[in-house]
């Protein structure tokens, strides 16, 4: 497996584009499956997890191929198979949004239960409880959901949490469901309006992504052949703006919706950073936010922080685990509370052979502040766990070891390229035992 070796400690200086989102690209090549027409998504992010949902996708039949010019053409017209199997489904958590899809349109849908991750149980009863209520029959044997139904009518469903997921899965499914649905105590995320945005362009009627309550109108078939573009993505803008903060460097974060970014970019004004951003009066180019660094490199400029991680509009539970190799450097300690995920901090352990002095307690973690940290040989467990460890390596003395980087890959296309553009010095060894 790779791993990524960097020297540290960093001084960044240049500008990097974000890319597309992963966690709207994902559920917008799976609503492809709603489509008659042919679908044509511009901007794919080239990450692992894409290439994962590209391969899920042309097992059910989908017909999927690249443009000289980099656009991705999607038609699922033919499909053969209504399967996700375990494989496929433990692999990647997202792939079991095309149960929605495949119900919704073919009236019948095999797909593997997730089965728990690096990070939590990953439970799926919110989809299927919604699924059942638009009249799917459900039944659970031998680890996959068997869901069929001859055509799914309009319900009125109320989340018992607003998952990201089940507000995807469920908005699909009602797309083409007999009706008008509502669904309350929705998602918020800006990745949930951006796919229903896809929705609406294919031929659907989505009202209120954004907002906690969403209304379906359902149709009977998707079929305008669409071209769309992905947001970008939030998560790696901001994983790239701690960056710049914690190496006091003057760096540019190109492509960026800062809208979708106010609870991380308050947390970042709290803590003392300092930056600019630039809004592009054209819709059609994104906002930029430069790094501004504290005068005096020498001086502990930061101060910590108490965040509780929470559903959209609230602080990323995807941006908790690079807030905390801030917090290290910030000069005065900081807790961080995660309540989304039962088991998110296991960047802590690996933080803290780095020098770092972290003390769990429950889903707390109290951090010292105005700690130093210096290399050592890391272990990727989880794919934002993997960019808290590259955060950490930059202010680290000496060359860091960040082993199983394929965490990484699966949600941050280029890592390599980028750091390097940035000019940090890191080299990746392909291969190896771990
Ligand atoms: C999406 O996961 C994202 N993934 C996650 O990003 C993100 O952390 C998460 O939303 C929360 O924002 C994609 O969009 C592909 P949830 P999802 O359903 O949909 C519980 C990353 O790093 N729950 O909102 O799986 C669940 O166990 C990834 O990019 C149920 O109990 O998240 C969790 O504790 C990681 N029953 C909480 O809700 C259900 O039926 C949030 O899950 C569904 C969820």
């Amino acid at each position: 497996m790779d791993k990524l070796i960097i020297t540290g400690p960093s001084q960044l200086k240049g500008t990097i584009k974000t890319s597309s989102s992963k966690n709207s690209s994902l559920p917008i090549m799976v609503a492809t499956l709603l489509s008659e027409g042919t679908i044509t998504i511009n901007n794919l992010p080239k990450l692992k997890d894409v290439s994962t949902m590209t391969k899920l996708l042309k097992n059910l039949g989908a017909e999927i191929e690249e443009s000289a010019d980099g656009k991705t053409i999607f038609n699922t017209s033919n499909l053969k198979s209504y399967e996700a199997n375990y494989e496929m489904v433990k692999t990647m958590r997202a792939s079991f949004f095309v149960l929605g899809p495949l119900i919704a349109r073919y009236g019948r849908a095999t797909v593997s239960l997730p089965g728990g991750c690096a990070i939590g149980a990953r439970a799926v009863d919110i989809h299927l409880d919604g699924l059942a209520k638009l009249g799917a029959e459900i039944e659970l044997k031998g680890g996959y959901v068997h869901a069929k139904a001859k055509k799914l009518k309009a319900a009125e469903i109320i989340l018992s949490f607003p998952s990201v997921g089940a507000t995807e899965n469920l908005i699909m499914a009602a797309s083409l469901a007999e009706g008008t649905t509502l669904i309350k105590n929705a998602a918020r995320e800006p990745e949930i309006i951006d796919l229903a945005n896809f929705i609406n362009k294919m031929g659907g009627h989505v009202e209120g992504a954004g907002n906690s309550d969403i209304i379906i109108e359902g149709v009977s078939s998707l079929n305008n052949s669409i071209q769309y573009s992905v947001i970008p993505d939030r998560i790696e803008a901001s994983t790239f703006i701690i960056a710049g903060i914690i190496t006091n460097s003057n760096i540019i974060v190109q492509n960026v919706v800062t809208k979708h970014m106010d609870a991380i970019l308050d947390a970042l004004k709290h803590m003392g950073a300092n930056f600019k951003i630039t809004h592009n009066s054209d819709s059609a180019i994104n906002d930029s936010i430069e790094i501004i660094p504290h005068p005096s490199s020498q001086a502990v400029t930061l101060k910590g922080i108490h965040i509780d991680t929470a559903p959209y509009p609230g602080f990323p539970t995807d941006v908790q685990a690079q807030l905390m190799p801030l917090a290290i450097k910030a000069g005065t300690p900081s807790v961080i509370t995660e309540h989304i995920f039962e088991n998110r901090f296991m960047h802590v352990p690996e933080l803290n052979r780095m020098g770092a002095n972290i003390l769990l307690k429950g889903n707390s973690a109290f951090i010292e502040g105005n700690t130093k940290l210096t290399a050592a040989p890391v272990m990727c467990t989880d794919l934002r766990a993997s960019a808290a460890l590259i955060l950490a390596a930059l202010v680290a003395e000496g060359e860091t070891e960040v082993c199983r980087v394929y965490h990484l890959d699966r949600g941050y296309e280029f890592i390599d390229k980028k750091l390097t553009d940035l000019n940090v010095s890191v080299r990746r060894i392909p291969g190896g035992p771990f």
